[in-house]
């Protein structure tokens, strides 16, 4: 698969192999408020359905930098999942895992991409605006937060076509 933006990382198709290395990064990578992170157990149940595809991003030397979780199934696709380490940010990283996760989904047949992304991530916002994700609904209270409080989830879509 092609690296991007510079040759000290590189783009990986994972598998359920790779659960618990990613488990692991999400434990550092998430908002712990949010409990966003998947264990392990449910990663490789997630990556059960046909439609489930893990990218990876790595060092050259294969230390996970960060993943993208998506599903593909009947013309749409939803990227579930996506993190990248906390000192491995504003690289590109995830830029380029989510344009190879774009990629693989239209190659299997999807029009559209989906995501729900927490209100108050700016810097997923921000990240998915810069990909071209467009907001085309809302869920409030979607997130509820270890403290007891809620926040809205946005859904961004954007064509693959
Ligand atoms: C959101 C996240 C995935 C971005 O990963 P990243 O590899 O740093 O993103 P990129 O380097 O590809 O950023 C591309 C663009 O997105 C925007 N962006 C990314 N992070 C940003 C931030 N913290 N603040 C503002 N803009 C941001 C910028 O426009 C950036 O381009 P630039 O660096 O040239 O300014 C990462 O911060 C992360 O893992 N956060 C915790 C987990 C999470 O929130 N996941 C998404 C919800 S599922």
């Amino acid at each position: 698969m092609a690296t991007a933006r510079d040759q000290s990382w590189q783009l990986l198709q994972g598998s359920a192999a790779d659960a618990t290395a990613v488990e692991k990064l999400s434990a550092t990578a998430f908002d712990p408020a949010f409990r966003e992170a998947w264990s392990a157990q449910q990663l490789v149940r997630g990556l059960e359905d046909p439609g489930a595809f893990l990218l990876l991003a790595s060092t050259m030397e294969g230390e996970l930098l960060g993943f993208a979780l998506t599903r593909a199934t009947a013309g749409e696709a939803e990227l579930l999942l996506c993190a990248i380490a906390p000192g491995w940010r504003r690289r590109g990283l995830a830029s380029g895992l989510v344009a190879a996760a774009m990629a693989e989904a239209r190659n299997r047949g999807a029009r559209r991409l989906y995501l729900e992304v927490r209100e108050n991530n700016v810097g997923a916002r921000s990240l998915y605006e810069s990909l071209g994700f467009r907001p085309v609904g809302s869920r409030p209270g979607y997130y509820k937060s270890v403290t007891g409080g809620t926040a809205t989830a946005i859904t961004l879509s954007r064509s693959l076509d």
